[in-house]
């Protein structure tokens, strides 16, 4: 039976293809004018009272996946790792002096595999942060892993928990043999069952399993008992992400065949039983590709309002400002958006200058930061009030907004969400069109594009 998120008439009207708001402005509006002062710059006009969040890409892998989509080098050369943490060093010993004194409540190693470093080399890395940032002890922060599973030994997983990890991630996407040989990633069962199992033993506060929806011979049985697996293995969180084939933009799936994958009918099939499936199965939808148990942070971080959204997906602790590490890192703080340079020739030719390897970012101004509030707001908690906003930026939502609100009447119709003289409530057939209700806050989309004209993109 359909759940209560998935009307398939509302979202053959609705969907089109839309930003993801892992930032508002997104990406696309960072620009080259913005230099490496701009964001050292941000860095001193923040609020220095303000714990921090620390981002680290590490870019190899080992192995390709063809269908990948992250910013990675894949070598089997481990040597290369010697030359990147030198540098990594050299970044982070520029950053130091800007915000040594500010807690890191939280930190993420993402990549790329950041398991492709030795585990004498993480900690290499983990010392040099104790040494020259304020990192917590004990606990007391939340500091996270990807790792890939076919690359990690229980005593693997036991050193990342020695060196103060709390969170673990892995990389699963189907369990099914005939997917996983299409898409190039061969990971039997008892491998992912064996890490998990020793992430518990060994305290592990939070796992998190990645899957994919939409790769090829995927139908709406096969993932069913892909998520008859997971189920058994009840990670806290689950990321179900949509595969998008572009393989103009990424080469790697030229070696994925169109014909193999299912039609977007099917993809809608697939998408409908899983979420039906989990929130049966005791996962809250927190929104987008994410759900978790209703113990877990995030699922608790919903509940009292503080989720967040930053570019890891949802978060918690939006209080922090993010600072990214490695090559193609982006960090967020006060009010700039700042991205590292994306290859490591790049990325290392500038850190040998003693420069910031920044790429590209943006200076947010009034408006961009009201526009962001509400679009974290409606993204993260799908209700908003009026209120709140007026507090917080001194204006008056109903005027500021007016043109906004007046878009929201078809949607209102189709009762994905509700506007009163309080605020907006977001209804549940909206929750996964909830880029759609965004992009109204969003002022860089033409007009025109917000109309609801578009193609189908799931
Ligand atoms: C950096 S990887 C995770 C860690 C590790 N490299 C691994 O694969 O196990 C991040 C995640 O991004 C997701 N991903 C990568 N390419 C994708 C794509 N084209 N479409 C959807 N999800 C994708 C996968 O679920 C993958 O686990
Ligand atoms: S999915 Fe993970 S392991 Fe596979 S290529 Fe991408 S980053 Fe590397």
């Amino acid at each position: 039976m359909a759940s209560k998120y998935f009307s398939r008439a509302l979202i053959d009207k609705y969907n089109i293809s839309g930003p993801r708001y892992t930032s508002y402005p997104t990406a696309v509006e960072f620009h080259g004018n913005f230099q490496a002062a701009d964001f050292s710059n941000g860095i001193r006009q923040s609020d220095a009272t303000k714990p921090v969040s620390l981002y680290i890409h590490v870019p190899f892998c080992d192995t390709l996946c063809y269908y990948c989509a992250c910013n990675k080098v894949i070598t089997r050369d481990y040597t290369k790792s010697v030359q990147f943490i030198d540098k990594l060093k050299k970044e982070m010993a520029l950053i130091a002096p800007l915000i040594k004194d500010r807690q890191v409540l939280q930190m993420h190693w993402g990549g790329g595999t950041p398991t492709f470093l030795t585990d004498e080399q993480i900690q290499d890395i983990i010392q040099f942060l104790h040494d020259n940032f304020t990192m917590l002890n004990n606990d007391e922060g939340e500091y996270g892993i990807e790792i890939d599973p076919r690359a990690v030994t229980p005593e693997r997983i036991r050193n990342l928990r020695e060196m103060g990890f709390n969170r673990l991630s892995l990389g699963v996407q189907d369990v099914n043999p005939e997917v996983q040989k299409a898409v190039h990633r061969i990971q039997p069962n008892e491998i992912t069952e064996g890490v998990l199992n020793t992430a518990r033993e060994v305290g592990f506060v939070s796992t998190n399993l990645d899957l994919i929806y939409g790769l090829p011979f995927q139908n709406e049985t096969s993932f069913d008992q892909t998520l008859d697996q997971v189920l058994q293995w009840r990670p806290d969180r689950l990321s179900v992400f949509n595969y998008a084939h572009l393989p103009h933009l990424f080469k790697p799936q030229k070696r994925i065949l169109a014909e193999d994958l299912p039609s977007a009918d099917e993809k809608l099939n697939i998408l409908d039983n899983a979420i039906s499936k989990l929130s049966d199965n005791g996962y809250d939808f927190i929104g987008m590709d994410h759900f978790a148990l209703p113990d877990d942070e995030l699922s608790l971080a919903q509940k009292d309002g503080s989720l967040h959204r930053n570019f890891q997906g949802y978060t918690t602790h939006g209080e922090c400002d993010l600072i990214g590490f490695g090559p193609s890192a982006i960090s967020q703080v006060g009010q700039v958006y700042s991205q590292n340079l994306k290859t490591l020739d790049e990325y290392y030719d500038s850190l040998d200058k003693n420069n910031l390897p920044v790429w590209r970012g943006k200076i947010l101004d009034e408006d961009d930061l009201i526009r962001r509030a509400v679009i974290v707001q409606l993204i993260c908690q799908f209700q908003l009030e009026f209120d709140d906003i007026n507090q917080q930026f001194a204006i008056d939502f109903q005027s500021y907004f007016a043109d906004e609100l007046s878009d929201y009447k078809a949607m209102q119709k189709d009762n994905l969400l509700t506007v009163d003289e309080k605020g907006i409530k977001i209804h549940a057939p909206g929750r996964l069109l909830i880029r759609n209700i965004c992009m109204i806050f969003d002022k860089y989309l033409q007009r025109m594009q917000r109309q609801i004209s578009f193609s189908k993109t799931i």
